[in-house]
């Protein structure tokens, strides 16, 4: 029984819709998160700086003695990810290699993706979709705002409403889309209802939950009851716990730790 815990980390809040995924399919399993909020947004940044921060916040999270990093930012997972993961003696993993597989066991075949700017410019949703994926039709838009705007809490209010409303009036006749960014899951309600019932919105950290199962293997099942997972930011002057509360519904206090990364 391998009792050490997962890490994670992000950007800023997104990857917080993760954990909680990864959570609720480990309840038992530490999650060691670190959110990079000095440095927030990575979606403005060029590749090799992404290249960088995306080292140290692995290098972070393997001093916590972690067996096993979900890089979970589409940011740091699309330009980052390939060219980093070899270096490192535990498994790296990120949201769009889990989310195409997904779509390729499903009917969807008319997608639409929406990230920050650097994933988009990356290309990497589309290029990964079609080489897994015969006959698959792309859309990708680029939503800037939408990352700050969940950081700040604005997430069901009218600039969320409007906000959404503008960046996706272009996406037409797609039947799935993809969320991208993992800050965007905060504004699923609001993008469901702009898009209609008849079309399958896709958070990515539901979809790395069978890709985690396939890669610990194991019964986490006697790991001890009351884990207490641990939260670092690298700025603390930020909203994080507000959001979080927002996402978890959970009324305690999540503690948060400095980081120095
Ligand atoms: N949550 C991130 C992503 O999935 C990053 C957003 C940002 O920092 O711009 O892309």
């Amino acid at each position: 029984m391998d009792t050490r815990a997962i890490g994670m980390f992000d950007s800023g809040v997104g990857g917080m819709t993760v954990y909680k995924e990864v959570k609720k399919a480990f309840p038992k399993q530490k999650i060691v998160y670190l959110g990079d909020t000095a440095r927030f947004p990575y979606g403005s940044k060029s590749k090799e700086t992404i290249i960088e921060i995306t080292r140290k916040g692995i290098e972070f999270l393997i001093q916590k003695n972690v067996k096993l990093i979900i890089i979970a930012c589409g940011t740091a997972t699309s330009q980052a990810l390939e060219k980093v993961k070899n270096s490192y003696p535990i498994p790296i993993i990120g949201i769009i290699e889990p989310t195409v597989q997904y779509i390729k066991e499903s009917h969807l075949r008319k997608i639409g993706v929406i990230a920050t700017h650097g994933t988009i410019r990356s290309n990497a949703w589309e290029q990964e979709l079609k080489k897994k994926i015969e006959n698959i039709e792309v859309q990708n838009k680029a939503c800037p705002l939408l990352a700050p705007m969940a950081e700040e809490g604005f997430i069901d209010n009218e600039i969320a409403k409007l906000t959404i409303h503008e960046y996706l009036k272009d996406l037409k006749n797609i039947d799935g889309l993809i969320l991208g960014c993992t800050h965007y899951p905060l504004f699923k309600p609001l993008i469901a209802k702009e898009l209609g019932s008849h079309i399958e919105i896709i958070n990515t950290g539901e979809k790395i939950v069978r890709k985690v199962k396939s890669i610990l293997k194991e019964d986490t099942s006697s790991v001890k009851e009351n884990v207490e997972d641990e939260i670092y930011l690298t700025d603390t002057e930020c909203n994080f716990i507000e959001v979080v509360k927002k996402l978890l519904g959970k009324s305690e206090i999540i503690e948060i730790k400095k980081a120095i990364v």
